[in-house]
């Protein structure tokens, strides 16, 4: 994964227990293509030490204000002149409290308050500094300078306590910088989406449904989302974690799909119908579990709304992107989709190409053309669809 090849980070390590993740964090960085120079505080540096921050990232580790190893001792200034962003991981509540203050009376509040880069934060400490009306009032000060502040979550601390105030996971913060530092050709977009199957119940526990997993759906929420889109997701019965910054409204059925969807519908520019909606449901459903008899039942089925033609035929309809998983004669049906149901870009794939695998093959079909896209894993082909949303809408 190159993910942040070109991108340079300085992270802040402070002195709380949770440094140990920020080595993690540091290997993330650099796995991902990323140039990590880590400066430490004097109390950072006695929690884990410099030797394990300078062998992951491959650079020298900074503590110290007067170090000396920058010709022009400017290295309070100098750290972060190149920087894409400078993250503190873990954010103690002092630092903190000096950041909101434009405190900087050690290397790294200097560097701080010297930077011309973003500054993004994850706070760790005890639930009851974090609770604190100080350091609440000193985070509600950072986000209205401007400052990310990345977590804290909550659950078990390192002082035998449960509560909020527990540093983010590394991966979960490597997901907010990535994100962060993302171009935003959709910001100010609000987009309405379908993913995962639909449950359709015949008794209290037995159901029709089908194989979707809801993987390229959500990554695609999380393109678009990353993308700067304000993302609402309604979503079926999937396993799968929400996108960061995506908002999601769990259904199970396709008529509570179409609600969810129709009372939302109206404050949206793009709706994306990724769900496999099942296209029918079980005329009846039985209250209680149905018995084994003698004669095999008959399950009688009437038709679900099609939630994206519905859409589609609004007098303000938004603009509308549809999926076309079909098991042969792609280009036909894809296409017979673009016209029937008016939308303005289908996304089409052979469903043995893509449902259920992490990686899926699509082509893209829209009034210009076929633009097929090469196959590739789920995230890679959303910021594929993505990009060429964003050409479609500059183009209206
Ligand atoms: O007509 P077909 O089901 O093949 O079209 C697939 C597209 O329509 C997908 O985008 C799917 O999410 C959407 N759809 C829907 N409601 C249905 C059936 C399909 O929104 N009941």
């Amino acid at each position: 994964m190159t993910e942040l090849a070109g991108k340079t980070i300085v992270l802040g390590v402070c002195g709380g227990i949770a440094a140990y993740k920020a080595a993690e964090l540091t290997r993330l960085f650099v796995k991902a293509g990323a140039t990590v120079h880590v400066v430490m505080t004097q109390n950072g540096a006695r929690f884990v030490t410099p030797t394990t921050f300078q062998a992951l990232s491959g650079h020298p580790v900074w503590v110290d204000a007067w170090d000396d190893r920058r010709a022009n001792s400017m290295s309070h200034i100098d750290l972060t002149r190149s920087a894409d962003a400078l993250l503190i991981a873990p954010a103690t509540a002092n630092t903190l409290a000096k950041l909101a203050q434009g405190l900087a009376d050690d290397l790294l509040s200097t560097l701080a308050l010297a930077r011309d880069c973003p500054l993004l934060v994850a706070p760790a400490m005890n639930r009851q500094m974090w609770s604190n009306a100080a350091t609440q009032r000193n985070v509600a000060q950072l986000r209205a300078d401007g400052v990310e502040i990345i977590g804290p979550d909550a659950g078990e601390q390192a002082c035998g306590e449960v509560g909020d105030g527990r540093m983010s996971e590394p991966a979960a913060i490597f997901e907010a910088l990535a994100a962060f530092l993302q171009p935003k050709p959709l910001a100010g977009r609000r987009v309405l989406m379908t993913a995962g199957p639909t449950y359709e119940p015949l008794d209290p526990v037995r159901g029709i449904t089908n194989t979707s997993s809801g993987k390229m759906g959500y990554a695609l929420a999380r393109a678009l989302a990353r993308a700067g889109a304000e993302v609402a997701l309604v979503s079926g019965p999937v396993a799968l974690a929400t996108p960061l910054g995506v908002a999601r409204i769990d259904v199970q059925t396709a008529a509570q799909m179409h609600q969810a969807v129709m009372q939302r519908v109206g404050r949206v520019d793009i709706f994306i119908g990724v769900a496999a909606v099942a296209d029918y449901r079980p005329l009846e459903v039985s209250a209680d579990k149905i018995k084994k008899s003698g004669e095999a039942p008959v399950i009688r089925l009437e038709r679900n709304p099609d939630i994206l033609a519905d859409v589609a035929s609004l007098p303000a309809a938004p603009f509308c992107v549809g999926f076309a998983a079909e098991s042969r004669d792609l280009e036909h049906y894809a296409r017979g989709k673009l016209e029937s149901k008016r939308l303005g870009l289908v996304v089409g794939n052979l469903v043995q190409d893509g449902m259920g695998g992490d990686t899926n093959q699509v082509v893209l079909f829209d009034a210009a053309g076929a633009h097929p896209l090469p196959r590739a894993d789920k995230h890679a082909v959303a910021a594929g669809i993505v990009t060429h949303l964003v050409a479609l809408l500059a183009a209206r």
